[in-house]
């Protein structure tokens, strides 16, 4: 772990945003993305979100994300052609525009959740049949699921809330062709197995995630991100078995400390940002640490400097 000075004095030199002159830029909530000559620059800055809301940087955060869909687009390109092109900074990827399919594909092995599209959400509510699949009878919040399931959602437009659907109305509607959809399935959970199993090495359970998918001259590739804690959950592996058992919440390697902490403090999205203290944006900025290490089993690595001076000089000889 990155000493505390460290993070301390990184505090001033997050990257907020970027404002690039090249290309055309799509501003996400958390990553600035810039497209030209069929290609995407993807900076993931240190913004954190919550409740739909950009609240802060936390330091090195933009990195750790990067970094951890680097580390598994390397890892699974065996099983699946990836977007990635390079990593000319620890902030940036660059990757091959591809046309993503309007689907979010979300891999459960686990029934969790408390939003509206969650797997647990719908079952709390008496609902058997989740996104085309049959769930049995007495499951428990959290329980492991007999094999892993496909819940997909559609892509909302910016604004607008994802809506579940079955694999099934997905073909009917013409989103994704059939044949293509069922490369889609098969992807989709061999990701999620090699994942769960190379995770399971380092005490950790990969309890969902979501894959988005596109294409270019008829081949499927995976794009976005891959296995972060931003697009999956992760719970502690050793601890589980126990804690299920007696009914508690399992340990989470979670994003949720920032969200936690605001809304103990009455803010639930509305309204302005209440001012986040150092000490707990240094806290979360650890969290996000860990997660790093934990799912790649790798030291982080980082030094204090200007993050977007930095990548400035890592684009330059790129663009
Ligand atoms: N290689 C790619 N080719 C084409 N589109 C891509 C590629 N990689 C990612 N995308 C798309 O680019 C968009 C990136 O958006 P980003 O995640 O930055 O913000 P967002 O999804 O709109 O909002 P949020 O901040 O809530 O995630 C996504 O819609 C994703 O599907
Ligand atoms: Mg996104």
């Amino acid at each position: 772990m990155l000493p505390d000075t460290i993070l301390k004095n990184q505090l001033s030199h997050t990257l907020y945003k970027t404002d690039f002159k090249f290309g055309r830029k799509y501003e996400g909530k958390v990553r600035d993305n810039y497209i030209l000559n069929g290609k995407r620059i993807i900076i993931t800055t240190d913004r954190i979100s919550a409740f739909d809301r950009v609240l802060c940087t936390l330091p090195f955060k933009g990195q750790v994300l990067n970094q951890i869909s680097a580390y598994w687009f390397e890892k699974t390109k065996r099983i699946i052609k990836n977007h990635l092109i390079s990593v000319p900074d620890p902030n940036v990827m660059v990757v091959n525009e591809y046309k993503p399919y309007p689907v979010e594909i979300i891999v459960r092995g686990y029934i969790t959740g408390v939003t509206t599209t969650s797997a647990w959400y719908n079952y709390e509510r008496g609902i058997r049949n989740f996104c085309g699949n049959r769930l049995p009878e007495d499951l428990k919040k959290n329980q492991k699921l007999d094999k892993p399931i496909i819940t997909p959602t559609t892509k909302a437009e910016h604004g607008s809330h994802d809506e579940s659907i079955s694999g099934e109305e997905i073909i009917k509607r013409g989103l994704v062709d059939e044949k293509i959809y069922r490369k889609i399935e098969k992807a989709a959970l061999a990701l999620f197995d090699f994942g769960a199993k190379l995770v399971a090495k380092n005490n950790l359970i990969l309890v969902d995630t979501k894959y988005e998918f596109g294409e270019l001259n008829g081949e499927l590739v995976l794009i976005d991100e891959a296995h972060t804690p931003d697009s999956s959950r992760f719970w502690i592996k050793g601890s589980y078995d126990e804690l299920f058992s007696k009914d508690q919440e399992p340990q989470k390697l979670d994003k949720e400390y920032v969200r936690q902490w605001l809304s103990d403090k009455g803010f639930l999205g509305d309204g302005p940002v209440p001012s986040i203290p150092d000490e707990i944006k240094i806290e979360a900025a650890k969290r996000y640490i860990t997660a790093y290490e934990m799912i790649t089993g790798n030291e982080f690595m980082a030094k204090n400097e200007d993050v977007l001076k930095r990548i400035e000089k890592s684009l330059k000889n790129i663009v």
